[in-house]
């Protein structure tokens, strides 16, 4: 298990998560805690789906990849693995859920979940479409088809439970504000941050409604995380300045309270329903704000895409001064968190998890 580098309490903590885990995972006979993992939403938890689309925002390329199992890129928008990488992992799993739109996700891969996740997708259809990314909607279309393949293949009886005993997790918002709000005059203009998170919170809600009219039970959703702390955040939207953009992280924390009212609300009206908005804006803040207590020693410039000041977006085998070992930054590139961070941010995912699988 994870070594917690953190404080006290979340050690004591943690090492109890784990040993309970580790019991079940014993007592279950090499499965799984869970009978699979769903996962939809954005690049943070993309396994590979935009590689054969028609976008621009892909990560099949190196130095993507470089620190993977096979040490070549996947797809997935980091060095290494995601945190819903070590979650998997952390579930007993021993592989991961794949692309569904890749040629792995055939047959008896697809008997522990898939992931139909697409990299600048968001809760709005727009922010998918302006990037020919998958919307929302389409990823539970998708789904859907997934059911249909999944009986085929396992049986009514087994699929229906590997449905409703799965984890469904959600990473998704990240584009909307990013990629579309804050550069978009169309939403900039029209929409109040205020009023922004309502539309996005609408469409959180009736995600959790379509997935559970399909069996799913147990849901985990992330929160925003502090947005204004990403290195492309500064650059864009920073105004030469060099730390957070707070107007950005407000936004964070305010669409984040409103998303947890609308999970407890959804968790009244829906009685048999496990749903966790996991808190990521805590860990990766306390990550940023002090690096050090957790192993790391740069949070502020990533280890790919940016050079002494960041001058560029774009993290590619031609990106300048790319740094030789990811393991002490916690960005990996100006938007997403290095391997080593995700590892940090799963320990939290893990422990605030607990209720989805007990
Ligand atoms: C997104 O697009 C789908 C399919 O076109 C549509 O059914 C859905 O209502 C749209 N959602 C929003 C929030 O616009
Ligand atoms: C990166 O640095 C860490 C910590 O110093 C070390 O354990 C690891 O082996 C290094 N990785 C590579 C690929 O050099």
């Amino acid at each position: 298990m994870e070594v917690w580098r953190g404080k006290a309490g979340a050690a004591m903590n943690l090492a109890f998560v784990a040993a309970v885990l580790a019991t079940i995972v014993k007592a279950s006979v090499g499965q799984g805690l869970v009978p699979g993992v769903m996962i939809f939403g954005d690049s943070v938890v993309d396994a590979g789906n935009n590689n054969n689309l028609a976008t621009l925002v892909r990560a099949n390329f190196p130095p993507y990849g470089r620190d993977f199992t096979q040490h070549t890129p996947t797809g997935r928008f980091c060095n290494g693995k995601l945190a819903t990488d070590f979650t998997v992992e952390n579930l007993g799993f021993t592989s991961y859920p794949p692309a569904y739109l890749s040629n792995e996700a055939t047959g008896n891969n697809i008997l522990n979940g898939a992931n139909f996740a697409s990299a600048a997708s968001g809760y709005l259809n727009s922010t998918a479409n302006l990037y020919q990314a998958i919307p929302l909607t389409q990823q539970v279309q998708y789904y859907k088809e997934y059911q249909s393949k999944v009986e085929k293949i396992a049986g009514r009886e087994r699929a229906r439970s590997l449905f409703s005993g799965s984890i469904y997790i959600l990473s998704s918002g990240n584009s909307d504000y990013i990629q579309n709000y804050y550069i978009n005059p169309l939403l900039g203009g029209t929409y109040t941050p205020d009023q922004f998170s309502d539309l996005l919170v609408q469409s959180f809600t009736s995600f959790i409604q379509s997935v559970y009219n399909l069996g799913a039970r147990r849901v985990g959703v992330t929160s925003l995380p502090p947005m204004g702390c990403l290195p492309a955040a500064i650059t864009l939207f920073g105004g030469g300045n060099n730390g957070c953009v707070t107007r950005l992280n407000n936004d964070a924390v305010a669409f984040n309270k409103k998303i947890n009212m609308a999970a407890e609300s959804l968790k009244r009206s829906h009685g048999d329903l496990r749903l966790v908005i996991f808190d990521i804006y805590k860990p990766l803040l306390d990550l940023i704000n002090n690096p050090g207590n957790s192993g790391f020693f740069e949070s502020r410039r990533a280890c790919c895409g940016t050079g002494t000041i960041e001058t560029s977006l774009l993290c590619n085998t031609r990106a300048p001064g790319t740094c030789s070992n990811a393991t002490g930054y916690v960005f990996w590139d100006s938007f997403h968190p290095s391997e080593a961070a995700n590892r940090v941010l799963s320990d939290a995912l893990l422990l605030q998890g607990i209720d989805l699988i007990s």
